[in-house]
């Protein structure tokens, strides 16, 4: 069944933006109500909002144009999730004090469903300690929120105060909509390729896109884990909400993964690790010359290896992707680097690989292969935290 969210739009500046946030959560599929204060209909007409959702858009208590209908309990009702995005100071105060003098505030507090707050304002409103302890107080009632952004503001200051970025706001309404399944786990996630330098221009790496341990780290996120996600370089956006360290060699990656391993409950190595790197990096340039060259190369540590023999009590999770004997070459990996679970894929599979957003996988204990069907890189990833989080 579809799932219902209330958009709850406040007078500021970036209102205009809430009308994209709607367009965008109609396109995934969800129900949008929209529910307008006063002012914001200064900032944006009702008719932008009613275009888009194709129904009337809540302004007023009791809306004489229907009837003399009380509508806040009807929509408090049937919401998944209110999100309040822009959020201003006023809004935001009163709905920390319980107060209900319009549509959206009754509304948020005759909801009993899930709340997500997106605070728009000027630096020193959102910093103002009246503002803080607001923010405190939704906190204490279980609201969410999604932090505001720096830049330049409306007003001409620079600062915190910018609407979050649309993508943030998405993932965190991801979030608010995930059931909390593996709350307080902390989880160790690697991603991305790794750039071997050759010399100052050039460098060996390989065709990892990031997208699987991305999408890992983002649903670890959302079932309410501690994440942290170290990244080889990748042209994916840092998920909201996650500790990200950003390394460029395997070397780094090592170090990066000794100074958090041990505090870990859950660790995924989908990173493609490079194998080998350059045994010396030229300082300068390499030139052309007329000769062929030759790199000679040396072998990286495995990280995974490593962790293999260092857990104690953490759950490990290894990748491999192979082009040939996926199972026989897949159980060894599994056996030698000592991984609770290790998830294997074929490059020449239809729907599995680097650039895709789905995978085609089996997951393979010491003493077990299960194929598994097609499926998104999103769903795979709660399957695979579903499995490592199950006691032995
Ligand atoms: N891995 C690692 N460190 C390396 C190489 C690989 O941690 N230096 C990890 C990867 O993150 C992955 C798993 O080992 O989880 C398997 O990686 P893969 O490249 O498939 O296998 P390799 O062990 O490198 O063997 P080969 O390249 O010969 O298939």
């Amino acid at each position: 069944m579809k799932k219902t969210i209330l958009i709850g739009v406040c007078g500021s500046v970036a209102a205009y933006k809430s009308a994209q946030l709607v367009s965008d959560l109609l396109k995934l599929g969800y129900d949008i109500e929209v529910v307008m204060t006063k002012n914001a209909t200064k900032f944006i007409q009702p008719m932008t909002f009613e275009a888009l959702i194709k129904k009337p858009v809540y302004i007023d208590v009791v809306d004489k144009s229907e009837g003399y209908q009380i509508k806040h309990i009807e929509l408090a009702k049937k919401a998944d999730l209110f999100i309040v995005a822009p959020c201003s100071a006023n809004t935001l105060a009163k709905l920390a004090n319980g107060l209900c003098d319009d549509m959206l505030s009754t509304t948020f507090l005759a909801c009993t469903c899930k709340k997500l707050i997106a605070p728009a304002m000027n630096t020193a409103m959102y910093d103002n300690l009246a503002t803080q302890r607001n923010i405190e107080r939704c906190l204490s009632y279980g609201i969410t929120f999604v932090e505001p952004g720096n830049g330049l503001l409306a007003c001409g200051d620079v600062g915190r105060g910018k609407l979050a970025d649309m993508e943030d706001i998405k993932e965190m309404i991801d979030y608010c909509l995930e059931e909390k399944l593996l709350r307080n786990k902390k989880v160790l996630i690697t991603a991305g390729p790794t750039q071997e330098a050759i010399d100052p221009v050039r460098y060996i790496t390989n065709h990892s896109s990031g997208k699987m341990g991305y999408a890992l780290a983002k649903k670890a996120f959302q079932l309410g884990c501690d994440v942290t996600l170290i990244s080889g370089p990748v042209n994916l956006k840092v998920p909201y909400g996650i500790q990200h360290i950003s390394v460029v060699s395997a070397s780094e990656m090592l170090e990066a993964v000794k100074g958090c391993y041990l505090k870990q409950d859950i660790i995924i190595k989908a990173a493609a690790v490079g194998d080998y790197r350059a045994k010396t990096v030229a300082s300068n340039k390499i030139k052309k010359g007329n000769q062929d060259i030759f790199i000679e190369c040396q072998k990286n540590d495995d990280i995974l290896a490593f962790l293999g023999n260092h857990v104690t009590k953490q759950k490990l999770c290894g990748f491999a992707m192979e082009t040939e004997n996926l199972i026989e070459n897949a159980q060894k990996k599994c056996i030698t680097k000592n991984c609770d679970l290790l998830v294997a894929n074929d490059l020449t599979t239809s729907g599995a690989g680097f650039q895709v957003d789905t995978n085609k996988v089996f997951f393979i204990t010491k003493d077990n292969v299960q194929e598994l069907d097609l499926m998104t890189k999103d769903e795979l990833s709660k399957e695979i935290l579903l499995t490592l989080s199950k006691e032995n």
